[in-house]
């Protein structure tokens, strides 16, 4: 009975302290997140209602700890139906403000995701390239400009890096070339200008490489082909010029190439057409030449726009052999001669306006 007694308050006690200990996190990520929240306005108020008490481990909604240092590793907040679970409906998200510089003293963070919002305007803070534990970086759908930080190649650990849809200006920082584990590389719809760093091919494990919309100039860099691990490369709408490097066409499992509407010339190079390359956009350049004559068995593509350019000669021969051909589009070019059967049955609108292209879907020869 005593020993009962005694040992319940005792209990109770250590409960106390034990749960004291794990209630609150470190002040300086609380004070850094506290500061984060107040530099942002959410109109639905939902996502906020969360961060409140001193535990941001806990219930913070968006927010992660590393399980053993309790330091915040993460912030990810995505407008989307997620938010359906918080009282109020979901509503499309939009939230303003800036990204607080103050979220560079969670020196532990490992991601940063803040996608969609709309209105998150003001640059990325410069100090972010201090966080030296950053693996992802996503601010996709915002409002967010300025430029990207100079010195972003300091972040050794960085696998993703998307702004896409938002206003940043400037160049892609040659530094980038220094982040030897960047897998994925989205800028897709910023104002971004000067060339593609040339050494980009230095980063080996890149696998997607999306820079459309952008106002990108200078040549296609030749080191994107020692890049084998590329399987989507879309740079267009831009302004690039030069040839289409030949290598290109000899990437083992590069799949989708967008160079559409960019100023490229020059002759298509060979190797593209008899590629694993399934997605091919070479629409709205100054492309010449003849279309060549290397498509084969391997060639499958479920979309091949050579449209607005200024090709001439037939349709090469070998095209019948392709394993495939979906959406095709040769109109607005100079092409003369007749239409192989295999394509009789497609829309005429993929090879009207040349010069004299003759038999059906057009007119007969
Ligand atoms: C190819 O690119 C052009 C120009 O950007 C675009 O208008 C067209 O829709 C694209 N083709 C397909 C099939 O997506």
């Amino acid at each position: 009975m005593a020993r009962v007694w005694l040992t319940a308050p005792l209990t109770a006690l250590l409960l106390f302290a034990f749960s004291s200990a794990v209630s609150s996190c470190p002040p300086s990520d609380l004070a850094a997140l506290l500061a984060f929240k107040s530099a942002v306005r959410e109109s639905n108020g939902g996502i906020f209602n969360s961060w409140t008490g001193t535990d941001c481990c806990r219930n913070w909604y968006g927010v992660s700890c590393d399980r053993n240092s309790r330091r915040v590793a993460e912030i990810s907040l995505r407008a989307g139906p997620v938010y359906t679970t918080f009282e109020k409906p979901f509503r499309p998200g939009y939230m303003s403000g800036s990204i607080s510089p103050e979220i560079c003293k969670l020196t532990y963070l490992s991601s940063i995701i803040i996608t969609d919002w709309q209105g998150i305007s003001g640059e990325i803070p410069r100090c972010i390239t201090s966080l030296s534990f950053l693996r992802i970086i996503d601010l996709t759908g915002n409002r967010i400009s300025g430029t990207l930080p100079a010195d972003i190649g300091r972040l050794q650990y960085l696998t993703l890096l998307s702004a896409a849809d938002n206003v940043i200006a400037g160049e892609i920082p040659p530094s980038l070339t220094s982040v030897t584990g960047l897998m994925y590389l989205d800028l897709r719809n910023n104002q971004i200008s000067g060339p593609i760093p040339q050494s980009l091919g230095r980063l080996q494990m890149l696998s997607r490489v999306l820079l459309s919309g952008n106002q990108i100039s200078g040549p296609i860099p030749r080191s994107f082909c020692e890049i084998y691990r590329l399987v989507d490369l879309d740079l267009s709408n831009n302004r690039l010029l030069g040839p289409i490097p030949e290598a290109l066409g000899r990437m083992k499992v590069l799949s989708t190439l967008k160079f559409d509407n960019n100023r490229l010339s020059g002759s298509i190079p060979a190797s593209l057409l008899g590629s694993g390359i399934s997605e091919l956009n070479l629409s709205h350049n100054y492309l010449e030449g003849n279309i060549p004559d290397s498509f084969g068995g391997t060639s499958y593509f479920t979309l091949l726009d050579l449209s607005y350019n200024n090709l001439r000669g037939p349709i090469p021969k070998s095209m019948s052999s392709s394993s495939y051909v979906g959406f095709l589009d040769f109109s607005h070019n100079h092409l003369c001669g007749p239409i192989p059967s295999s394509y009789s049955d497609a829309d005429a609108s993929s090879f009207d306006y040349n010069d004299c292209l003759c038999g059906k879907p057009l007119k007969a020869c």
